[in-house]
């Protein structure tokens, strides 16, 4: 699915400063294009990928999800778009505590009205946890639990997928091999993916590297 970005602004206010984050950003993601979006911390990366998802509304500007309007969509719309579209990775897991691995991936399914028990284990066992699917996130490390929450972004199918910093918590090493198996899926399934980063190696992967530096984005 591709992505077309035109004008994008949106600004805070910080007591009575108004900072301009994101400033007549313009950017064109093709469909099943890997992009790498980098830029020091507080260059409004989150709030990039927040306006994609539809979590958050630009002051100006569209955002053109395959001849959609995000930013003309109600907030259902918006809700059906995200559980439907989008697959989403945080830096921090954002499992359900008391819902098992497999009841985690099998979440995704069920906010899009159907239950593909098979499928979600498939994805499980993808990402190498098929034998710790009765564990809660609990029971799980850090790397284990990112890969719980890759299986449930990927597993119902999503065109696209957007990714804050997946393994900013993990250990390099750890890291490394999540970052393997997510690049393996995405281009397998051919998903349109905006992975944030901070890590010049990792960006190296991507098709194409986008900086956002004083509110624009620069390929
Ligand atoms: N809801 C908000 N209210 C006020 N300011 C905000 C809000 N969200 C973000 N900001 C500000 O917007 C700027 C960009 O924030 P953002 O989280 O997008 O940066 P980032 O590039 O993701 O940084 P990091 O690499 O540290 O995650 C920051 O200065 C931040 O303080
Ligand atoms: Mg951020």
């Amino acid at each position: 699915m591709k992505i077309s970005v035109k004008n994008l602004n949106k600004h805070f206010l910080q007591g009575k400063n108004t900072i301009n984050v994101l400033n007549d950003v313009n950017l064109e993601i093709k469909s099943g294009e890997i992009i790498a979006l980098l830029g020091k911390s507080g260059s409004g990366k989150t709030t990039m990928l927040s306006m994609l998802a539809g979590l958050d509304r630009p002051d100006q500007g569209s955002i053109i999800v395959d001849d959609q309007d995000l930013t003309k969509l109600s907030e259902e719309a918006l809700c059906e778009y995200r559980a439907k579209k989008l697959g989403i990775v945080f830096q921090q897991f954002h499992l359900i505590p008391h819902l098992t691995a497999f009841e985690n991936v099998l979440l995704s399914f069920e906010i899009n009205g159907h239950e593909d028990k098979e499928t979600a284990m498939k994805w499980l066992e993808m990402v190498g946890l098929k034998d710790r699917a009765d564990h809660y996130p609990a029971m799980l490390s850090g790397g284990e639990q990112q890969r719980v929450a890759i299986a449930r972004a990927l597993s119902f199918g999503p065109p696209v997928l957007l990714a804050d910093e997946p393994t900013g918590n993990l250990d390099v090493e750890t890291g490394k091999s999540i970052i393997d198996i997510l690049f393996k899926m995405v281009r397998e399934k051919k998903i349109t993916m905006i992975l944030v980063t901070h890590d010049d190696e990792l960006a190296a992967k991507a098709d194409r590297i986008v900086r956002l530096i004083g509110g624009k984005c620069h390929s």
